[in-house]
């Protein structure tokens, strides 16, 4: 019965397993990937000026709130020096997660964690689509939208709930490069908290911000 709500769906050129515990994966996080790719050195498109410094390609990068596993296992398989971890707190999207690793050939140590908790490598780069919809904007559709978890999309606080926390764990552990994706409405809040933080503003491509210190 639950083989029947499978479905695949395209994600930076590969089809990634979505079932209804998991949220599907969205245009707009490609630009993560192609934020990662320019941190590391490696434009997506020939022209592109690469951000300086430059990352080194052997290192740790995790995924918090890794859903699908779409960003952890396309980083994966496009960078094949770094390690990559990737978290949720949904044990059943984990196992979707999984599977799609299994199927596409990558390698992603996962991990159930609520956020930063139960992490005990220390990334060099986070990067992280966590749900930061909040239930009370007006120009949302719930309707469509109900066919995802809640727990993949929203968060309360304007949406920036999580996103709050996580710089505040980032900046306990001296985690020291952020990608995130928010909506464009949110990101002057989350800008100015991150500074008071002790990370500041790189890059903003569409919904995508990277931090750093
Ligand atoms: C917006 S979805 C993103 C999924 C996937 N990364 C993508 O880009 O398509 C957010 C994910 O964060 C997970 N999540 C929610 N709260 C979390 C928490 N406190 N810690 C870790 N993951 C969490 C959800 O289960 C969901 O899979």
């Amino acid at each position: 019965m639950k083989e029947a709500l499978q479905n695949k769906r395209d994600f930076y050129g590969r089809d990634f397993i979505i079932t209804p515990d998991v949220l599907i994966p969205r245009p707009e996080t490609e630009m993560m990937i192609d934020t990662v790719l320019n941190i590391m050195g490696k434009p997506f498109l020939p022209g592109v000026k690469p951000s300086e410094p430059k990352l080194p390609e052997d290192i740790t990068i995790l995924d918090v709130g890794t859903g699908s596993g779409c960003i952890a296992i396309t980083l994966d398989l496009l960078l094949s020096q770094a390690k990559i971890v990737a978290t949720d707190v949904s044990d059943k999207a984990l196992k979707i997660a999984q599977k799609n690793a299994s199927e596409l050939g990558a390698e992603v140590e996962f991990l159930q964690s609520d956020l930063l908790k139960n992490v005990k490598v220390k990334p060099d780069l986070i990067v992280a689509n966590l749900p930061y919809v909040d239930e009370n904007w007006d120009w949302i559709d719930k309707e469509a939208l109900s066919k995802e978890p809640a727990l993949a999309l929203y968060a309360k606080d304007g949406g920036l709930e999580l996103i709050f926390k996580l710089i505040d764990q980032i900046a306990e552990r001296e985690v020291h490069h952020l990608v995130l994706e928010t909506d464009p409405c949110q990101h002057e809040r989350i800008i100015s908290y991150a500074k008071k933080k002790g990370l500041a503003l790189r890059e903003t491509r569409g919904f995508i911000l990277y931090l750093s210190e």
